[in-house]
């Protein structure tokens, strides 16, 4: 049987700021720029979470779609979306609100819930011009 790649698309608006806190404001600001700043900034991000595996027999599908949205939803989109994120999201508790580090706890999320197949890639698109990719490596 064949290993087929289904992806399903979610987005959320998040605030954040990236901060050291162990390091120097100077260094602080020397590094992030503008994402250090004091107040807050937001994003609009884009996921792509992909699952692989063999399409079942009898449904023909690798995932049951409308379940893989649900489980996006309650365990990613409603704890990120229009929260800030160094402040009010558990998983995210004492971790820097990189990109990076926003798709590997994404991935914690959601690896052991999947309905279907197995959990392949999470991809993160933070702006147009920035994203990042996280495969559980
Ligand atoms: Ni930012």
């Amino acid at each position: 049987m064949p290993s087929v790649y289904v992806t399903r698309k979610a987005h959320f608006n998040a605030a954040h700021r990236l901060h050291n806190p162990n390091q120097s404001d100077e260094w602080n600001r020397a590094t992030f720029g503008k994402c250090n700043s004091e107040n807050w900034h937001g994003h609009n991000y884009e996921l792509d979470v992909t699952v692989v595996g063999e399409p079942d027999p009898n449904t023909s599908f690798v995932v049951d779609l409308a379940e893989l949205k649900r489980v996006i939803a309650e365990r990613v989109v409603e704890e990120l979306d229009h929260k800030n994120l160094n402040l009010d999201v558990p998983f995210l508790q004492g971790k820097m609100t990189s990109t990076e580090h926003l798709a590997v706890a994404i991935w914690a999320q959601l690896v052991d819930h999947i309905p279907g197949g197995r959990l392949y890639e999470v991809f993160l698109r933070e702006t147009p011009n920035n994203s990042v990719t996280y495969r559980g490596e």
